[in-house]
């Protein structure tokens, strides 16, 4: 029979040598299982020694039996240890991997048409003139020829932060902004950019919206200059085919003043569902630049004139793209936005 401390000295070299978590379960079994154990075994019997070799074989065993244990689980962090140092190596991320790639976006469509407009016009000679979205009552409107109380008004309500500052509510006081900036004529300018008005939601109107706005002032300007630039412009965008044309309308700003619109590309002004059977699509808003407008931006209407115009991009895109619902175009759903 095996005494208590060879048994350990055994059990030891065994754990140290063992590679798996498999082999110490086995040699845990061999020595330290309750019945028929290695250890257990050597208490077999041991009634009938006497009392005082019991105690001493009894205490022998027991240390035995802790030895054992502590050696299992020194090996067993042992092992854990070496199993995490593993991973670490070889799972560890590589940050020179290339990372997998993200779905590529692209331009927004009514910035596409923005800057569509914008190079069109580019070519003509003008230039791209912004003005602030928060705007003084004095350029949105009093200097525009609607003092307060003009029925006309109504027409671009807006949102107050004070009676005098709003959110503008189109782009026409960048004219004003741009004349007093530019002070001298020539000016050929563009001015796209956020608007704003007190609208409810609908198919055909939100509250913010875009616009560009044109500003022509040189001398000897007419109205066919400003028809023939339209139709530039339309063209350019739209194709060879399309024709434009300006019905009398009334602005304060402009004098005479005029809508214009565009021959329908889809129908080629037959009348069809897009253009609700008109042949014709509402684009803005155009005319002679007001003496007085001109003179609020600070230039002399009895040396120069010029003309201006002003329409709705998202109409625009609307138009190009055979869009039912303008606002579509901003609720960032990526199954409408993919298609452009
Ligand atoms: N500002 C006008 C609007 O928002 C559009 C407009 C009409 C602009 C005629 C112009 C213009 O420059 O000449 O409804």
């Amino acid at each position: 029979m095996s005494d208590p401390q060879s048994l350990t000295h055994e059990a030891v070299a065994a754990i140290a040598r063992a590679q798996t978590e498999d082999e110490l379960a086995a040699i845990e079994f061999d020595y330290l299982r309750r019945k028929k154990g290695r250890i257990s075994s050597l208490l077999e019997g041991i009634g009938g020694l006497p009392a005082e070799e019991r105690a001493r074989l009894g205490q022998a065993a027991n240390e035995a039996k802790r030895a054992i244990e502590a050696a299992l689980a020194a090996k067993r962090q042992e092992h854990k240890e070496a199993l995490l140092a593993d991973i670490a190596e070889t799972e560890a991320i590589d940050i020179t991997f290339p990372g997998r790639p993200l779905g590529r976006g692209h331009i927004h469509v009514l910035t596409q048409v923005q800057r569509q407009i914008e190079s069109v016009l580019e070519s003509l000679g003008y230039k791209v003139e912004l003005g602030p979205e928060v705007e003084t009552e004095w350029y949105n409107f009093e200097a525009l020829n609607i003092p307060p109380g003009h029925p006309a008004r109504e027409n671009w309500d807006s949102f107050y932060f004070t009676p005098d500052l709003l959110l503008r509510a189109h782009t026409s006081p960048v004219q004003i902004r741009a004349m007093q900036r530019i002070k001298e004529p020539p000016i050929y300018i563009i001015t796209p950019g956020r608007c704003y008005r007190r609208d409810p939601p609908e198919a055909t109107r939100i509250p913010y919206f875009t616009q560009v706005e044109g500003l022509a002032v040189d001398r000897g300007l007419t109205v066919g200059d400003m028809k023939g630039t339209l139709l530039y412009m339309m063209q350019s965008l739209y194709g060879d085919d399309r024709k434009v044309r300006v019905r009398p309308s009334y602005f304060p700003f402009t004098e005479p003043s005029f809508e214009f619109d565009v021959s329908c590309g889809f129908c080629a002004g037959a009348g069809c569902k897009s253009c609700r059977h008109k042949g014709w699509l509402e684009v803005g808003g155009c005319g002679m630049v007001h003496p007085q407008v001109l003179r609020n931006g600070g230039i002399d209407p009895e040396r120069w004139n010029g003309y201006a115009w002003g329409f709705g991009i998202e109409r625009m895109a609307m138009a190009k793209h055979d869009v039912e619902d303008i606002r579509l175009f901003y609720e960032s759903d990526l199954r409408f936005l993919e298609q452009f």
